[in-house]
């Protein structure tokens, strides 16, 4: 059986003039707060980096869940790390040696993520499993929020849920991408146990509101299930 489902936030459909309040707004629904860092090289999109994440680290005690779209993590990530954020998730067509990478995440006082881009099979990485805390799989080609979900995503979903159950592994499986009332269960079902929902929740009138609707519809969607 899964975890309790964790819902994510994704800062990235906030308003940017306003993040401390942004995230107030959802602090004690939510479970981590998601940070998109894009570095307009592995992906085309540019958003944030370290400066901002030490301050609104100081703003808020929410758990920070960082994805870091950009090359060269290894250089990168440690940083994050230092700067209090709970989670640090890299992608793994930036690095090399994802295990090393992972490792030295968690000497410096983070989980470890590995993410798996649209075009990139997971079949290679059910491996290096037992050496990460997250791995997540996105569910839209990176880059951009406010993309449509993509379900044919989910049989890497259900691929690495079965891996997890097989060697009982302690690893979150994080969906990202298109995550919101209509597309969640389907991810919980596959087997996910952490959402990123960006537009879903920003984009609502209340969205303190829409991550409670959307962690029942989660949950639902994993006790039917099992
Ligand atoms: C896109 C980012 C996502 C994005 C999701 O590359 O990784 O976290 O914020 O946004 P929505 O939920 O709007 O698809
Ligand atoms: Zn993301």
């Amino acid at each position: 059986m899964e975890a309790n489902p964790i819902i994510a936030p994704s800062i990235l459909a906030a308003d940017f003039s306003r993040l401390a309040d942004e995230v107030a707004a959802i602090e004690l629904a939510a479970d981590w707060v998601h940070v998109d860092v894009m570095d307009n090289h592995f992906v085309p999109n540019l958003t944030i980096g370290l400066p901002v994440v030490q301050s609104l680290r100081k703003a808020t005690s929410i758990p920070f869940d960082v994805h870091l779209m950009i090359t060269d993590p290894e250089r990168w990530a440690p940083g994050y790390a230092e700067a209090g954020a709970y989670n640090v998730t890299f992608h793994a067509e930036a690095c090399e040696n994802p295990v090393a990478l992972a490792k030295t995440l968690r000497a410096a006082g983070s989980k470890a993520g590995l993410a798996i881009d649209r075009d990139t099979p997971v079949e290679p990485y059910l491996e290096l499993l037992p050496y990460i805390d997250t791995l997540l799989i996105m569910t839209i080609k990176a880059g951009f929020g406010g993309q449509r979900f993509m379900p044919e995503m989910l049989d890497k979903v259900r691929d690495v849920r079965r891996r997890i159950r097989a060697k009982d592994l302690e690893v979150r499986l994080e969906v990202d991408g298109g995550i919101a009332a209509d597309t969640i269960a389907q991810a919980a079902e596959a087997g996910a146990d952490a959402f990123v929902a960006g537009t879903a929740v920003y984009g609502a009138a209340d969205p303190a509101e829409a991550v409670r609707h959307l962690r029942a519809l989660a949950a639902a969607a994993q006790s039917s299930h099992d």
